[in-house]
Formats: structure tokens, C-alpha cells, sequence
């Protein structure tokens, strides 16, 4: 998104300097680096003593949006690559009312983390995987997409440009969500003539009601999430909005959220709204495989290494739904819901239960991989990128 990151910097202190021209305090407690992008991060009101950190109620943070400093966007036609990005205030975007994405779903999106260590440090978690399924997907999506270089600059960027809005560490994340659109109008069925890549980010906390505690999946016939031959294995955003009953009618019923099986046979287990499944039994740890109708979760991908780290047998391989009844533990993973341990699954009016309390496979996992993002654990693998 950005040749030069200073480029973008610079833009962000004049972009603040108009904002808020010439009585900005200077906030005590940033270094000099960051003095340099101090415009972006603090405002005159978050801005009082040593408090570097933005006027959030942590207590109530959830998984809702909280309108952060700035936002990113970059515009290409179809014809051109991506090249320079803009940093703005957030805010809406004008689109015209025939645009590829509004009327045919031609829009791809990703979400990664931002953490604080207990030491300060910013650390991503491994955002090139995140990058590397955009490109994927745009491809799939017929679209052009940025370079992972232009990714993870601008995802950096935009970062440290909110990073008043990172929670302290253990009270919640920065969500960081880029956004690939064919913007450009469009009539007849085809690739939109202009694209945007836009970036947005929200502090966040629990990505369910529950918090923490363990979940109720439910598993409801009536609905696929996708098909053999269909957009599954991407994260465009049509395959979204059609599960948004399926959740509807799961929450009414009490459940968390709906485990959906395969679409041909309705037999074998396959992933939940938004995120991966794995089953544990003894030392074996099973994911359904990755073979088009399911999104390879970056988290799904990182808990298969740290489970094989930690000495567990894991299969990628397809899983029976029949197999629940024999499963010691199930948990969900993803970037927005962690590592979530699972109490029970309802299939056709029979709750399959789960242990759920104890010594968990899914905990030990958990707190490998948060250690990691947290910077509680040194990094030897490269999975964490710092922002400074
Ligand atoms: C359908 C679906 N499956 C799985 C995941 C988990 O992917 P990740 O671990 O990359 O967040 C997500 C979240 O992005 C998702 O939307």
C-alpha cells in the first residue's frame, strides 16, 4: 500500500495538524519514534498526563464496532496494480449505487489482531497468512488484489496510527479489518472496472456473549454453508450474509452458534459461522480438511503446529458427525474467537456433551498461541511482526 511508510506518516501529522491545528499537547511517555506519528495517536481529549490509551470502557468491550482515528484506502482499476495508499480520518466512503460489490457481492474481507505486550511492545499475528488468502481469494473473486508487501505495510500503518486504541494487555485487541471491493459501477454481470482496498480497525474484546465460558454449538440440517465447487475456501463476503438465519434461529433456540456440516451428504462435520472446529480424542487431535468448503483459518493453521509442537497426533481428514459421541473435547478457533472450548453439540435433538472444565487440550493450546501474540512467549517460529 505504501512504497515508503514515512511517506504515510507524514501524511497522518499534517492530516492531524488540520484537524487539530497547533493546540495538540504534547503527550509525555512516547519515544521519539513515535513522536513522529504522536498526531495519530492521541487526541486532546485521551490526551491528559501519561494516559496513552483512548477513552474505551473495557469492561463493555465486546465484539462491536468502536470507530477508531483512521482508516486506510487504496483505489486501482481493473487494468493496474494497487500502488499508493491514503490515510484518512475514518469515516464513510462514497460508492456509486452500481458498484460491483453492491449489487454482486464482489468484495473479499480478512481480520487479524493487534496486541500489546506486558512490556509495550505491538505485535501482529502473522498478518502476511492474511495477505497471502486475500490474494487467493481475488483471484478467485476475479480481482485485482494488493502485494503481501502492501498488505502488511498498510496494516502496520494503520496500527500505529490508532495505537491509542490497543486495550492493555489482557483486555482485548485492536481488530484490524481490511476490506477488498469492486467498487467501480458495473450494470451487466461481470469484474467491477475499479477496486478498493480499504482497512478499518476496532478495539475488541470477546468475540461471544459467553465470554469465555464454554459453547453450545448447534448443528441445524436446513442450512449449508457452502458447496463443492463454490466460494467456501475464501472469504468473500457473500458467504456471510446467508448464514445470518442459521445464527438467528440457533441464538433463539439458546445456542452460540451453528457447527454446519458438508453439503452433499449432510454427514461429515465442516467449520462454525466464523471458525474452524477441531475434536480431541486421547492424543489425537482431528480438524474436517481443508478441500475448498471450508476457510483455512490462520489460527486453525497456527493450533495444528503448536499441537504437533506440544506432541499431539493431528489429522487434517473428514470427520463424521457420528464421531461426536466418542470425542473427549471439541473447540473452535479463529482470530476473532481465539480458542474456544465447546460443551456440547445438538444434532437432531440429541446433545452430545464435551468435558469442558479440567485440564483442557484446547487451554494448554490456547495459551500457547495467546502467549505467543502476547509476547509472553518468545517467538521462534517468526509468527509475530512488530509495529513500531
Ligand atoms: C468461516 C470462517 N471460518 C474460519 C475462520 C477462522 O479463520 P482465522 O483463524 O484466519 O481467523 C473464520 C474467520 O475469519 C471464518 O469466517
Amino acid at each position: 500500500m505504501v512504497q515508503r511508510s514515512s511517506c504515510i506518516r507524514n501524511l497522518v501529522q499534517s492530516l492531524w495538524a488540520a484537524s487539530f491545528p497547533s493546540k495538540l499537547p504534547y503527550c509525555r511517555g512516547y519515544t521519539s519514534q513515535a513522536a513522529s506519528s504522536l498526531t495519530v495517536a492521541s487526541q486532546p481529549s485521551a490526551c491528559s498526563g501519561d494516559n496513552e490509551y483512548a477513552d474505551v470502557d473495557l469492561d463493555k468491550l465486546g465484539f462491536g464496532l468502536t470507530p477508531v482515528d483512521f482508516m486506510c484506502i487504496m483505489r486501482c482499476s481493473k487494468e493496474e496494480n494497487f500502488k499508493e495508499g491514503r490515510l484518512t480520518r475514518f469515516g464513510n466512503i462514497e460508492i456509486s449505487p452500481s458498484a460491483g460489490v453492491l449489487n454482486y457481492g464482489q468484495g473479499l474481507y480478512e481480520g487479524t489482531k493487534a496486541n500489546r505486550t506486558a512490556s509495550g511492545r505491538i505485535l501482529l499475528f502473522r498478518p502476511e497468512q492474511n495477505a497471502t488468502r486475500m490474494k487467493h481469494g481475488a483471484e478467485r473473486m476475479c480481482m485485482p488484489s494488493p502485494s503481501i508487501e502492501q498488505f502488511v505495510d498498510a496494516v502496520k500503518e494503520i496500527v500505529f496510527a490508532n495505537k491509542r486504541w490497543i486495550p492493555p494487555p489482557g483486555k482485548g485487541s485492536l481488530y484490524v479489518r481490511p476490506l477488498l471491493l469492486g467498487s467501480g459501477p458495473i450494470l451487466g454481470l461481470a469484474p467491477a472496472p475499479e477496486y478498493t482496498f480499504l482497512i478499518y480497525a476496532s478495539p475488541v474484546h470477546n468475540y461471544f456473549k459467553e465470554g469465555t465460558a464454554p459453547l453450545n454449538l448447534y448443528i441445524d440440517e436446513n442450512f449449508v454453508r457452502a458447496s463443492p465447487g463454490g466460494a467456501g475456501g475464501v472469504k468473500t463476503i457473500t458467504n456471510y450474509a446467508p448464514v445470518l438465519k442459521a445464527i438467528a434461529r440457533a441464538k433463539n433456540r439458546g445456542f452460540s452458534d451453528v457447527l454446519y456440516l458438508d453439503a452433499l451428504h449432510r454427514k461429515y462435520l465442516k467449520e462454525v459461522s466464523s471458525c474452524n472446529i477441531f475434536i480431541v480424542k486421547g492424543n489425537l487431535i482431528s480438524t474436517p480438511a481443508a478441500n475448498g468448503t471450508i476457510l483455512e483459518g490462520v489460527t486453525r493453521k497456527s493450533i495444528i503446529e503448536t499441537a504437533r509442537d506440544h506432541g499431539y497426533q493431528v489429522e487434517e481428514r473428514p470427520i463424521l458427525v457420528d464421531e461426536l459421541v466418542d470425542t473427549d473435547e471439541v473447540f473452535c478457533t479463529g482470530t476473532a474467537v481465539g480458542v474456544a472450548p465447546v460443551a456440547s453439540i445438538t444434532h437432531q435433538n440429541r446433545r452430545i456433551e464435551f468435558k469442558s472444565e479440567g485440564r483442557l487440550v484446547s487451554q494448554e493450546l490456547c495459551s500457547t498461541l495467546v502467549g505467543l501474540q502476547t509476547g509472553r512467549i518468545e517467538d521462534t517460529k517468526g509468527w509475530t511482526v512488530e509495529v513500531h
